[in-house]
């Protein structure tokens, strides 16, 4: 056996296919811990970079290429992979200058089987969940946990079973989870006690949890860093900025980067830049009292999918933030929507909590905290078409106190060449609501 689960406070160990997603003795969080030693002698940067461009499952993945890395005993039959990862990293000059800094790299999630990084944790769960022979796997979601859920649990011959939020759920997120089969189930509460709620519904109805508080989701993304890092040659970059809601993916990366670390896969460990919304920046409140206390909040942001005021993961996002001599940011919904229409401006596009990530740098580099020598490596989390509505009512300006500093406006026009040619020289009408 190469892994087992291990509790993050108290070290308790578990066999690796217990059903348990907190500690017994401590209720503290797990960790997939893999044999490190073992690892170190039989993983080298070639044994992924010979996969590079294989057609052959499940090492097309870009999750499975590193499988040593994320649940080295599985067995091939159990894996449920679409196959993920794989994702573009685009440089992108004219947005480093906007953030202020030389080099800037964006690394498109977004560009996932349903849209978002979530494929990647999903891939890890729902094998999982195979492992275990569950039946059923369940989650509470601000949408894309959902979407991705509803996927794999079809794809993979599980049942699906997602709670949402009744209001303030992007539409497309909504659209898919209906679309691949899983039961839907609005309540009339918001994200946190939704999750509170499937958790209890998962221990008395037997049904399996694939929230971020299950370490499986977090074993598959940790491959969005390790890939990154391999798509730089294994230079590894200076900074790593991402948004922070639930804190799975800042806790996976800190866990990719400080096993990549151990297994003398790189030379040094990137420092970590999360970056939440102002009104659901719980993780960024604490970290200015230096996490001396930790409150939970009432999330409320248009950036829909990190509307999350008690992220569950928060112990291993403070690991996270000491694993990497990380830093915490804030950004406001304004900044959040005018960087999201940079983004999409430059043919790239993301949805809004994406944003986050290069509104984030700037405000960093501005702060002095970020230097403009140095190189980011920015992850925009979904695609752009998840939340539609966000980004019309941004161009036309319907965002009430909020303000489209960087509209594309919708034109109107009469069926006629002149009509069109008055618009194309700039006196044509634009359409503003
Ligand atoms: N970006 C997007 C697009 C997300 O959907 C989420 C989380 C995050 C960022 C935050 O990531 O939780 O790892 O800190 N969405 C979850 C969901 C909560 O239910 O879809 P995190």
């Amino acid at each position: 056996m190469l892994s087992i689960l291990q509790c993050m406070n108290c070290n308790r160990q578990y066999p690796i296919d217990a059903v348990i997603y907190t500690c017994e003795e401590c209720g503290g969080l797990l960790d997939v811990q893999h044999d490190l030693d073992t690892l170190r002698k039989t993983v080298t940067r070639d044994t992924f970079d010979q996969r590079l461009g294989t057609y052959e499952a499940p090492y097309n993945s870009g999750v499975w290429r590193y499988k040593e890395l994320i649940y080295p005993d599985v067995k091939q039959e159990y894996i449920v992979s679409r196959p993920e990862g794989n994702t573009n990293l685009y440089h992108s000059p004219k947005l480093a200058q906007w953030a202020g800094v030389k080099t800037l790299y964006l690394k498109h999630e977004g560009e996932n089987p349903t849209g978002s990084f979530k494929d990647r944790g999903m891939t890890g769960g729902l094998t999982q969940a195979r492992v275990l022979g569950m039946k059923r796997v369940a989650c509470a979601s601000t949408g894309n946990t959902s979407a991705s859920l509803a996927a794999y649990a079809a794809f993979g011959g599980l049942e699906g079973i997602v709670f949402f939020q009744n209001k303030q759920i992007a539409l497309g997120k909504l659209s898919q989870a209906i679309a691949y089969g899983s039961t839907c189930i609005q309540i009339a509460a918001d994200f946190d006690k939704n999750l509170e709620l499937v958790r209890q519904v998962g221990i008395e109805l037997g049904i399996y949890v694939l929230n971020s508080i299950n370490p499986f989701r977090l074993e598959g993304q940790k491959s969005i860093v390790i890939e990154a890092i391999q798509q730089l040659r294994w230079k590894v970059p200076d900074w790593i900025v991402l948004p922070g809601g639930n804190l799975g993916n800042t806790s996976a990366f800190s866990k990719a980067l400080y096993e990549l670390h151990k297994l003398g896969l790189i030379d040094r460990i990137p420092r970590l830049a999360i970056i939440q919304a102002e009104g659901a920046n719980p993780l960024y409140r604490s970290f200015v009292k230096e996490f001396e206390s930790y409150e939970p909040m009432h999330a409320e942001t248009l950036a829909t999918a990190i509307k999350i005021g008690n992220p569950v993961n928060y112990p291993k996002a403070v690991r996270a933030v000491m694993w990497t001599d990380g830093v915490v940011e804030q950004v406001s919904d304004q900044e959040i929507l005018d960087a999201k229409a940079l983004i999409d401006g430059q043919g790239i596009g993301c949805e809004p909590a994406s944003g986050c990530s290069l509104a984030g740098v700037r405000k960093l580099v501005n702060g002095g905290i970020i230097k403009p020598t140095e190189t980011v490596v920015g992850i925009l989390t979904g695609h752009l078409l998840k939340d539609p509505d966000a980004t019309i009512s941004y161009h036309r300006d319907e965002l009430g106190t909020l303000k489209a500093n960087y509209p594309n406006h919708l034109h109107q026009a009469e069926p006629s060449v002149e009509a069109i040619s008055q618009i194309l020289m700039g006196k044509g009408e634009a359409q503003t609501a």
